[in-house]
């Protein structure tokens, strides 16, 4: 799908050669995209906070019906194997220590009134998250420090388009050592749970089958996003998520060339991701000056302060940027960063404007250090007196 197509010129902020970064509405949005055209939609909403977040957010009394009048374009938009992924942070009642419902709620209402079906539901676990509210947590310590976000992962239909081998977990050492050798680990038995656990319990499968528990550290303080923004004297936009969360749905529910939608889209993590992803993206967010800031993922590390600060101030002004293509030379350098990481690429597509991709079925082992020669006088194995035995 051409998602350029379906987005007027004076929504358009900037635009890569396979997305758009819009400002509006997204309702609006989303109301012009044609039925059943996106594989995923992915997003982390204003939460129903008490305390009132820079860019607004509803109340609780109000926010189940707020959010239903986006979930219905996008189940209207989403194709039959299409998911919808939201990240909803958890909240307290006003004024007691008592959590709001609100995201089992919303769950219930895009389920029964709308006719999502719950796939999964996962749990985001950010160890960096602060205590809070400090009244229950640090002052009068009757409450525990809530570091764990709801992700309900939602399907058109029963079947959504899904494939774990994409977002493989690295193997324990545990695990690396029982594949090495599985005759010396365990004997194949019944466990007292009923599991029959069998040989191919040893079998390489490339790694472990991830759990709905994800955990990733919201600790991008350091984050390329941030340090641009600082250099260009901004703020960067307030609730961001680590571009971890997006990335394991974009490859577990995604596959190169679909259409990834953020709904909700702050700093464009999700553009961002997708990009480097190869899917076809559209971030919406109705405050321009978030999208035009966002422009800084997308702008060579090299561009002078001078012309990024006149570049966003176009941008927040009503011009629209295309990103040139050699930007993209920026991807190559992530994809060899991730493989030193050891992270697995299989996916990536290489662009003509691109340098060459070499892509690794697995992470390509650092070269092998030259072992030291041992010298008896300098070497720290021996004593003083081992040292003597040795050299007599
Ligand atoms: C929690 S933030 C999303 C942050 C994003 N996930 C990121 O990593 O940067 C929610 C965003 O939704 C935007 N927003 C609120 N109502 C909107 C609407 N009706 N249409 C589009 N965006 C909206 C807010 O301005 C805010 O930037």
């Amino acid at each position: 799908m051409k998602l350029l197509e379906y987005i007027p010129v004076q929504e358009r902020v900037y635009v890569t050669d396979i997305g758009v970064q819009a400002c509006n509405d997204s309702r609006k949005t989303l109301n012009r995209l044609p039925e059943g055209s996106v594989d995923l939609v992915i997003t982390s909403p204003p939460f129903a906070l008490l305390r009132e977040k820079e860019y607004g957010n509803e109340t609780q009394n109000t926010y189940v019906e707020w959010l239903h009048t986006f979930a219905v374009e996008v189940h209207r938009v989403l194709k039959d194997g299409g998911s919808f992924v939201l990240d909803l942070g958890g909240a307290y009642e006003r004024g007691k220590p008592v959590r709001s419902l609100y995201q089992f709620r919303v769950l219930l209402d895009l389920c029964d009134n709308i006719g999502f079906r719950l796939a999964e539901e996962f749990y985001w676990h950010n160890p960096a998250k602060l205590p809070s509210p400090i009244e229950w947590v640090n002052k009068r310590k009757i409450r525990v420090k809530d570091s764990v976000n709801t992700v309900w992962w939602l399907s058109k239909s029963d079947w959504p388009k899904a494939d774990v081998t994409k977002v493989l977990a690295p193997y324990s050492d545990r695990m690396k050592k029982l594949i090495e050798d599985p005759a010396k680990f365990y004997k194949p038995k019944a466990r007292p749970s009923g599991h029959d656990i069998s040989k191919g319990f040893g079998n390489d499968n490339g790694g472990a089958i991830p759990p709905n528990l994800l955990q990733y550290s919201n600790t991008e303080a350091t984050s390329s996003y941030l340090r641009r923004c600082k250099t260009i004297s901004r703020e960067g936009h307030p609730a961001r998520f680590p571009s971890e969360l997006p990335k394991f749905f974009i490859k577990f529910l995604t596959s190169p060339g679909d259409v990834v939608i953020d709904i909700f889209s702050g700093s464009n993590t999700t553009g961002r991701v997708c990009e480097d992803l190869d899917r076809e993206w559209l971030s919406i967010e109705e405050r321009r000056d978030y999208a035009a800031l966002s422009v800084v993922r997308f702008t060579s590390e090299d561009m002078s302060t001078d012309k990024l600060c006149s570049l966003v101030d176009g941008l927040q002004s009503g011009a629209c940027h295309s990103i040139p293509a050699p930007f993209r030379q920026s991807l190559f350098s992530t994809l060899c960063e991730e493989a030193n990481t050891g992270s697995i690429l299989k996916e990536y597509s290489t662009s003509k404007d691109m340098p060459k991709v070499v892509t690794y079925d697995k992470a390509p082992s650092p070269p092998k250090k030259k072992r030291k020669s041992r010298s008896i006088a300098t070497d720290a194995k021996y004593t003083p007196l081992k040292r003597k035995k040795a050299q007599a």
